[in-house]
């Protein structure tokens, strides 16, 4: 991987973004008072309750509570891991991302290296895409492809290509250097034997780029045509650019038509992918020969509200099926709907579009099983509900699958599913079944105390200007009170420069401190804006006494011998500062 990001070019980077073009050229917004509004991407809303506040480069949204500044809305709008939402917005605003050198050792590859490799496999694309119109044996792929129904356009949106028949083909074009053989060994473009001897990893196959979220080719996938031709599918193995668990075949063509889909099918094989675009289906994606990991999962619920797994009916299908609703369970939310649907055993996607068109594969859809339905048929096939021994072995199956999920609504859903289908009462299976430990950060939110400190915090974020009101203090940090230094550290943040709140939360990512101060960015702290600085320096000069009147304490508890001349002056001051600030006259 690349070194690190520097934390001031970040800073630096939210300080020139600015929230409302980011989110604007993804989802309109409407101006409204100060700040805009639009419906939520992040959930289904009729009304809009999702706010973007100019002022503070921050948005916010009632109904489901998503917020953050303008990369946290990259990383979930785009589906960006932090890096690269950083790298996105850094294009956005024409800004290149410097790395700083690894700390031990050189192992990490630097920017340049990498945009390299990207770049290769670009090149290596776009040569099988020109031999799918170039090659000898041109006619016979363009036959194959058109035999399944494709046109040229959707052979052309996936950048589907051909891989020669010959052993040197890729390596001859992009092989110049030992240094380039190199890269294209790393990459997997070309392999070697046990002799040394190098060759062509992809040959005589139908070429299927994956690209990676940011529409980077990463890795490929090759089909034969003739079927005698050792395995039907050849995929790139792992490499320094491409990792399957992560990846899905078809996500950014998906995006690059359809930002927002109302839900994701996620498919077993590229074919299913390709074709059901060809047939105007552009919600699918593939997971790569794996079940849909936890990754691929979340991946997708920040893009729709349902995600249906489509697979065949046949074993290795039902198997896949199972396992992707065992890595949802921990990770799925209210309102998000994991549906599956079981096609004909010998039918794919591939196959039904074709014959039954959009409106026959979407019309199967409508058709897809619930996560109740599909839960609890899926273990009572192992249980004999009409005996007591198959009822009980329906709850002991259920239970620790149930205990995994930490949404409410979906743990009662499945809870009165298996009260009904084992014949007892809810109460009594709440008993049973114990909550997720890791309690759903969304329903603590407000566990929060609004202590003065937190109070100061709060404002101070929210309104940064604040901090140039009253001077830093670093005695304050001594103040035995939850998030004194903090406080001092924020204070100390926002009065070095000018800052939004946005980049003083950028400031804090990654820290133990994130999750609170988010919440607190978004506190309605219901303080009128002409009072926001009064309100401000009452609290801060609150902190101050308590910690003059904590440091008269210690002095006081000092056995005498140890109250020196310096230190009885400086307990007279303090009370001289105290009787001061309390006394309103002064
Ligand atoms: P399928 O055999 O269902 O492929 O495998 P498909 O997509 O329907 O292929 P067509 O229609 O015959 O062209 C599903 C997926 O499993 C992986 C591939 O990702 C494939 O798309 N697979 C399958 C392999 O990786 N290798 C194989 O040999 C076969
Ligand atoms: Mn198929």
């Amino acid at each position: 991987m690349a070194g690190l990001i520097p934390k001031d070019f970040i800073q630096d980077l939210i300080a020139r973004a600015d929230i409302y073009s980011v989110v604007d050229s993804r989802v309109r917004l409407k101006k409204a008072g100060r700040n805009y509004q639009a419906c939520c991407p992040f959930h289904s809303e009729k009304s809009p309750s999702f706010t973007v506040a100019p002022d503070k480069q921050f948005y916010h949204c009632f109904g489901c509570g998503a917020h953050g500044n303008a990369l946290d809305f990259i990383m979930e709008y785009d589906g960006l891991e932090f890096p690269d939402a950083v790298e996105e917005l850094a294009s956005e605003l024409g800004l290149e991302v410097p790395r700083e050198a690894p700390k031990h050792g050189g192992k990490t590859r630097d920017r340049a290296e990498i945009a390299d490799d990207f770049e290769l496999m670009e090149q290596v694309t776009r040569f099988f895409s020109r031999q799918l119109r170039e090659h000898a044996n041109s006619p016979k792929v363009i036959e194959y492809l058109k035999g399944r129904g494709l046109s040229g356009e959707v052979v052309k949106a996936f950048g589907i290509g051909y891989a020669p028949d010959q052993w040197d083909g890729a390596l001859r074009q992009f092989g110049g250097s030992k240094q380039k053989e190199e890269q294209l060994l790393a990459l997997k473009v070309i392999t070697e034997n046990e002799k040394g001897r190098r060759f062509d990893f992809f040959r005589d196959r139908i070429m299927f780029p994956i690209r990676d979220r940011r529409g980077r080719v990463v890795g490929f996938g090759g089909r034969v045509m003739d079927s005698d031709q050792g395995p039907k599918y050849l995929n790139s193995p792992e490499t320094r650019l491409f990792h399957k668990g992560r990846e899905l075949y078809g996500f950014h063509e998906m995006k690059s038509q359809e930002r927002q889909p109302e839900q994701v099918f996620i498919v077993e094989g590229y074919m299913d992918v390709v074709a059901l675009a060809q047939h105007g289906v552009h919600n699918a994606v593939a997971a790569l020969g794996t079940a849909a990991t936890p990754d691929h999962l979340q991946l997708l619920f920040r893009q729709t509200s349902r995600v249906v797994c489509c697979f065949d009916g046949d074993r290795a299908g039902r198997d896949a099926a199972w396992r992707a609703m065992e890595n949802a369970l921990p990770l799925l939310k209210d309102g998000q709907d994991l549906r599956f649907l079981f096609l004909p055993d010998g039918e794919d996607p591939d196959s039904i579009v074709r014959k039954e068109g959009k409106d026959g594969f979407l019309q199967r859809a409508a058709q897809s099983v619930s996560l109740r339905r599909y839960f609890f048929d899926h273990l009572a096939e192992q249980a004999d509900l009409t005996q007591d021994a198959g009822r009980a072995a329906l709850v002991a199956s259920a239970k620790p699958l149930i205990e995994k999920m930490p949404s409410e609504f979906y743990r009662q859903l499945l809870l009165e599913e298996l009260a009904r289908r084992v014949g007892r009462d809810v109460s009594q299976l709440e008993k049973m079944i114990a909550k997720p430990s890791r309690p759903m950060p969304q329903g603590s939110e407000d566990k929060q105390k609004y202590t003065p400190i937190v109070r100061a915090m709060g404002l101070l974020l929210q309104h940064p200007w604040l901090a140039h009101k009253v001077p830093v203090n670093d005695a304050l940090a001594q103040l035995k009170l939850e998030g004194a230094k903090v406080f001092v550290a924020m204070h100390r943040q926002a009065s070095a420069r000018e800052l939004t709140t946005a980049a003083m939360l950028e400031g804090w990512r990654g820290t133990r401190h994130e999750e609170a101060l988010r919440r607190l960015a978004q506190w309605d702290h219901q303080v009128l804006e002409e009072n926001v600085e009064r309100e401000f320096y009452e609290t801060y000069t609150f902190l101050i006494d308590r910690y003059l009147e904590q440091r008269y304490e210690e002095l006081q508890a000092l056995p005498k011998e140890q109250l020196t001349r310096e230190r009885l002056q400086e307990m007279e001051q303090l009370l001289r500062a105290l009787k001061r600030t309390t006394n309103p006259a002064n």
